[in-house]
């Protein structure tokens, strides 16, 4: 298992280029499966969480050819079955589900299971297909969901905590294929979802309102290959422009869509940092030490989850008390224990965290404990004055590509060895 070690205490300087959204590209790939016609995806990053899907695709008989970062997918004969020992490395498997319903009526995937930030159950997305027709049942571990024909449905698809990206994605996958009209109220409004149903359109899909709480899918009775580049991934922008912030550097990020960090940017000022926002690009310095802010994280477009652990990795560092509350998963502090290693204050009570700045953070070996922690661990590392380690990278690199590269390209102390 791979580790980082990183000598701290570097201004992070220049340009750096985001990937394409991991959370968009997941799904869309997936979405292959409802035609038999080619697909190109460009601008594909090269992580484990796609690697791991491009080889469940090709279990199921997707032909899958790469170059560089384009692939190229299709599905002429697949098979319905999406088997546990790959499903169990990647819960996002989970979005083979909507478009084996929709293509061949039947799906027999594996249980995802939780992970370490959370229970993730998918109730919800069971909600959806059978909502559509599907008859489903779970089963030694599997869902298995048979449909003659689906068949468009009204529905409601929130949760107990709000939204779900990944029952939006399925429902609507299975949806495009359905008889007739569905609408699904309660949608999740992330712009990744809003990045499939481009997609999907493209496919000849008819798919209006993805991005609001309304969808509304009018089925077609087939989709026709299609070619995509995904948006740029809004978490990778932000996990960047903390970094910027924390070593008080200046740092320009490209392939950047601004107006998909709104409420990250607002909050990135409020803690003191410049930010300038251009159509495709972020400029972020942080001119000192970060003020104490308040964060409660939200559904889109409210503060993302997925960058909780990386400002909570700032405040650490604030002139004053900040209180975080994460209101999405049910335990997603796992960095503040590493983090207290280092030094910082932080105290956790169920969903909130109460940080109590500190001037510096010092230098330890630390353990990822999963993929948006790890990025929170490397940040303090940039920050602490010595070397710190981060063992467990794979956690890491489950969703960044390569982020030792972009690091050390900005002016960072950080290498990756093997253990
Ligand atoms: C997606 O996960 C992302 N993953 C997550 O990013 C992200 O944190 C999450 O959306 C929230 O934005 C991918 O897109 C691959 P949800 P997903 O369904 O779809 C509850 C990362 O770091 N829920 O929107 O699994 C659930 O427990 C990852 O890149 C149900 O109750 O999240 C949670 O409390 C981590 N029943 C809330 O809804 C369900 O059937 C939101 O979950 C489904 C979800």
């Amino acid at each position: 298992m791979d580790r980082f070690v990183i000598h701290g205490g570097r201004r992070l300087e220049g340009r750096v280029t985001a990937a394409s959204a991991k959370n968009a590209v997941l799904p869309i790939l997936a979405a292959c499966l409802l035609t038999d016609e080619e697909c190109v995806i460009r601008g594909v990053p090269r992580l484990e969480d796609v690697a791991t899907m491009a080889r469940l695709l090709e279990t199921m008989g997707v032909e899958v050819a790469w170059r560089g970062r384009t692939v190229r997918l299709r599905a002429g004969r697949v098979s319905e079955r999406a088997p546990y020992d790959i499903v169990r490395k990647m819960r996002a498997s989970y979005y083979v589900l909507g478009p084996l319903v929709g293509r061949l009526g039947r799906a027999e995937v594996s249980l995802p299971g939780g992970c370490a930030i959370g229970a993730r159950p998918v109730d919800l997305h069971l909600k959806g297909i059978e909502a559509l027709g599907a008859e489903v049942r779970v089963e030694h571990g599997y869902i298995k969901a048979r449909a003659r024909k689906l068949r468009g449905a009204g529905m409601v698809l929130e949760g107990t905590n709000g939204p779900s990206v990944g029952a939006t994605a399925n429902t609507m996958m299975a949806a495009v294929l359905a008889q007739g009209i569905t609408e699904i109220r309660g949608a999740a409004c992330e712009p990744e979802v809003a990045d499939l149903a481009a997609f999907l359109n493209r496919m000849g899909a008819r798919v209006e309102g993805a991005g609001t709480p309304t969808v509304r899918v009018r089925g077609v009775s087939r989709l026709r290959g299609a070619e995509h580049r995904p948006i740029p991934d809004r978490i990778e922008a932000g996990t960047l422009a903390v970094a910027a912030a924390m070593t008080r550097g200046q740092v320009e990020i490209r392939n950047c869509r601004p107006d998909h960090l709104g409420v990250v940017i607002e909050t990135l000022r409020a803690t003191g940092a410049e930010v300038t926002a251009r159509r495709t690009s972020l400029a972020v310095s942080g001119p000192g030490r970060p003020g104490p802010v308040i964060i409660g994280t939200a559904p889109y477009p409210g503060f993302p989850t997925d960058l909780q652990a990386q400002f909570t990795a700032l405040l650490c560092l604030a002139r004053g008390t900040s209180v975080v509350t994460e209101s999405i998963f049910e335990n997603r502090f796992l960095h503040a224990m590493e983090l207290a290693r280092m030094g910082a204050q932080i105290e956790v009570t169920g969903r909130t965290a109460v940080i109590k700045g500190v001037a510096r953070l010092q230098s330890a070996q630390v353990m990822a404990s999963d993929l948006r922690a790890s990025a929170a661990l490397v940040l303090a590392g940039l920050v602490a004055r010595g070397e710190t380690v981060v063992r467990r990278i794979y956690h890491l690199d489950r969703g960044y590509e390569r982020l030792e590269q972009k690091l050390a390209g900005l002016g960072a102390r950080i290498e990756r060895l093997a253990e």
